[in-house]
This record gives structure tokens, sequence and C-alpha cells, in this order.
């Protein structure tokens, strides 16, 4: 490795299978994945729904992959994880993320996802978000989620619900800079006060 001294907790080969997808860890290493990763973070659709990262070389994304996304699987087993059909053609990227003090941030991860235009409207976000929440639960004992999402984008709300998410309602999130986002939460989760969720919200 050049770059950090993170690598990857996971046994090689690790796998988090759903019925049509694959879920795997980033490797900083793999040229395919920091290309890829440029690719679906670039797209127009993405860049107007996400906007700009700082992901827009293979080079950035395999530093990305080393700092952030490499320290996320450390400290929480869970982060950005690389969604390939089961052939092997990577189609996008599913999340589970947590912030870490001094940032703000909740107690419970939230999940996220990128799929390519061309392979969006297949319910592969809804079947990726699922596997990684499924994945928490079973194997993390992770038992609250968030989605979050800007409170004009009903795609990605709409996937939220597939997934099985609750709508909570909509507010200036602390986490986003008080970005006005639609709040989503598993069901079991009563009082998003006690995930440190403290924002008043609007339904
Ligand atoms: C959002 C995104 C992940 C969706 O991926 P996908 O694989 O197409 O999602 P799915 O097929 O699982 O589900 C999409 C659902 O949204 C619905 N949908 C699409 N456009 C919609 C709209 N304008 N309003 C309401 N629902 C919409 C689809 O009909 C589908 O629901 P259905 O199965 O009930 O018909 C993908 O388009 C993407 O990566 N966009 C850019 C990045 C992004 O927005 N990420 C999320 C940021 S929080």
């Amino acid at each position: 490795m050049t770059m950090g001294s993170e690598s990857s907790p996971f046994p090689p080969g690790f796998s988090i299978s759903t019925p049509r997808l694959q879920i795997t860890p980033f490797d900083p290493a793999n040229q395919t994945h920091c290309a890829f990763l440029v690719k679906v973070w670039n797209t127009d659709d993405f860049i107007s729904s996400c906007g700009h990262t700082s992901v827009d070389t293979p080079e950035k994304a395999a530093s990305f992959i080393q700092g952030r996304i490499l320290s996320d699987y450390a400290r929480y087993r869970h982060g950005i994880f690389l969604v390939s059909l089961r052939d092997g053609k990577p189609i996008g990227t599913v999340s589970l993320m947590k912030g870490t003090p001094p940032d703000p941030y909740y107690s419970a991860p939230d999940v996220g996802y990128a799929i390519l235009p061309e392979e969006s409207g297949k319910g592969y976000a809804t079947e990726a978000a699922k596997g990684m929440l499924e994945y928490a639960r079973k194997d993390l004992g992770i038992e609250g989620a968030f989605g979050f999402c800007a409170a004009e984008d009903m795609r990605s709300r709409r996937v939220l619900e597939k997934v099985g998410l609750e709508f909570r309602g909509i507010g200036d999130l602390i986490v986003f800079g008080e970005k006005r986002s639609a709040v989503y939460a598993l069901p079991s989760m009563e009082d998003l006060t006690a995930y440190n969720l403290t924002e008043k919200l609007e339904l």
C-alpha cells in the first residue's frame, strides 16, 4: 500500500450476495474499481442528484478508497461498497455510512446508492440497499438505519420506501450543513432523538 495505513478487514473473496447482485469491498489497488468509481460518480444523472465529488480521476479514486473507504471498513465493518451483476459487471455503489466525531453524526448509519443510468429502473438500487441492511443486521447486529435524500428527489425517496424505510419528515439536517432533506428510518426506530437526530422534522 502506498497511501495511508488502513488495510481491508474483509477476508479475500468477501461478498454480500442478493438474488441478482454481488456487493463487494472496494480495493484501492484494483484499477477496475478505481476507474469504475470515477465513472459512476461522474454521470450527468449522479451529478444532478448528488453534486460533484472529489473523485474525478482514477488516482483520486484510489486515494479516496484508501483514505475514506478503508477507514470506514476498519472502524465500522461497513461503508461504501461496489455493486456488480452476478457475472461480475460493475453497475453501481451501495453504502451504509456513519459520521465520526468531532463532525456531527447520528448513532445509526444511513443507506445510500448510485446505479449507472443504463442499468437504472431494474430494481437494482432497491435490491442492493436491502442486501446491505440485511448484512448489517445479521452480521454486524445493526438494528437501526436511516435513509436521507434531497426532499424533491422522488426517485430516491421511492427506493427508500421500497427498501422498507418509513418517511419521518423533512428537515434541515446538521450532518449535511443544514441542507433540507427527506428523512427515512426503519420502522423499529420509534424515537429518532435516541439516535441523536434532534432536528425539527415537518411532515
Ligand atoms: C436513484 C438511483 C440509485 C435509482 O436506482 P434504480 O436501480 O433505478 O432504482 P430502482 O429500480 O430500485 O427503483 C427506482 C424506483 O423509482 C421510481 N421512480 C423513477 N423515477 C421516479 C420519479 N421521478 N418519481 C417517483 N418515482 C420514480 C421507479 O419507478 C422505481 O419504483 P418502482 O419499482 O415502484 O416502479 C439511480 O437512478 C441513481 O444512481 N441516480 C443517481 C444517483 C442518486 O440519485 N443517488 C441517490 C442519492 S440519495
